[in-house]
C-alpha cells in the first residue's frame, strides 16, 4: 500500500499557521469603528472567536498549537505503551476495524494524517496540507482531529486533497451511549488515566489534557454534520465499544 502520511511537528507548522491566522481572522469585523456600541460588540465577538479550548482550559488560538505540540512531544516516547495500558490493547482492535472499513487495494493512495501508519513521512499541518488537490483515494485520521484548532479547516483540507470518489475516514473518541458504561468510563478517565500517565510516562498533565479533550469533542451526530458541512456526502458513522470511539466515513462525490 502506497502510504504517504503526514504528522504535524508543531514547532514548525504551528508557528507558520499562527502567522497565517493573525492575517486572516475575521477581516470584515476589523473595518468597524471600535468606539461605537456595534464596534464594541464586534470586537468582543472577535475576541471570543480567537479563543478556543485546550482540554477544559480556554486559550487563545495562537497558543493552542504550541500547547498541543508540547503534549505530544512529552508523551512520544511512552505513547504506544500508554495506549496499550489505558485501553488494555483495545485501541489496536479499533484501528483494525478502521482498516477493514477502508478495505485498501494495491495502489490505493492513502493519506494518514496525524501519523501512525505511514511509510513515507511528510511534515505538515492538517489545517494546511502540503498537497495538491484531488490527490488521494483515502484520507484517514485516527485520534488526531480532536487536537487541531480549527476542525472545520482540517475537514475542508481533507475534502480538497481527496480525488472525486475519494473516502474520508476518521477514528476518534466519541460519546458513550450507555449510561452505566458512561459512569464507569468517566470514573476511569478522570481518576485512573492521569495516574497511569504519571506513573508510566511521568506526565499527569498531558493525560489530563487527553481526557478533557475527549469530553470537548463533538458527539457522533454533531461531528457528522461538520463533515457534511465540509462538502462530504454519504456521511455515516459507526460507534465502537458503546461509543467510546466512533468511525466516521464520508465521500467526496
Ligand atoms: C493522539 S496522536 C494519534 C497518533 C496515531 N494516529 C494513533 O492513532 O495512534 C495525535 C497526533 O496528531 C498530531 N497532530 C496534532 N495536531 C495536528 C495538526 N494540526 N496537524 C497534523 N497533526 C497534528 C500530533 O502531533 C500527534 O502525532
Amino acid at each position: 500500500m502506497a502510504a504517504p502520511s503526514t504528522r504535524a511537528l508543531w514547532g514548525y507548522c504551528g508557528r507558520g499557521w499562527s502567522r497565517a491566522m493573525r492575517g486572516c481572522r475575521l477581516p470584515g469585523l476589523r473595518s468597524s469603528w471600535p468606539g461605537s456600541p456595534l464596534g464594541a460588540r464586534l470586537l468582543s465577538q472577535e475576541k471570543r472567536a480567537s479563543e478556543t479550548h485546550f482540554g477544559f482550559e480556554t486559550v487563545s488560538e495562537e497558543e493552542k498549537g504550541d500547547k498541543v505540540y508540547q503534549v505530544f512531544e512529552s508523551v512520544a516516547k511512552k505513547y504506544d505503551v500508554m495506549n496499550d495500558m489505558m485501553s488494555l490493547g483495545i485501541h489496536r482492535v479499533w484501528k483494525d476495524v478502521l482498516l477493514w472499513r477502508m478495505h485498501p487495494f494495491p495502489g490505493t493512495q492513502l493519506l494518514d494524517v496525524a501519523g501512525g501508519t505511514g511509510l513515507a513521512w511528510v511534515l505538515g499541518d492538517a489545517e494546511e496540507l502540503p498537497f495538491d488537490e484531488d490527490k488521494f483515494d483515502v484520507y484517514t485520521i485516527a485520534f488526531g482531529i480532536r487536537n487541531v484548532t480549527h476542525m472545520d479547516r482540517a475537514l475542508q483540507e481533507a475534502h480538497r486533497v481527496l480525488k472525486p470518489g475519494g473516502r474520508f475516514l476518521c477514528l476518534e473518541f466519541s460519546q458513550v451511549d450507555n449510561p452505566l458504561v458512561s459512569k464507569l468510563y468517566d470514573l476511569y478517565s478522570f481518576q485512573v488515566i492521569p495516574v497511569l500517565g504519571e506513573v508510566i510516562a511521568g506526565n499527569w498533565k498531558s493525560y489530563q489534557y487527553l481526557v478533557e479533550s475527549i469530553r470537548k469533542f463533538p458527539a457522533q451526530e454533531e461531528f457528522k454534520e461538520m463533515i457534511e458541512d465540509a462538502g462530504f456526502q454519504k456521511v455515516t458513522y459507526e460507534s465502537l465499544s458503546s461509543g467510546i470511539v466512533a468511525i466516521h466515513s464520508g465521500f467526496k462525490l
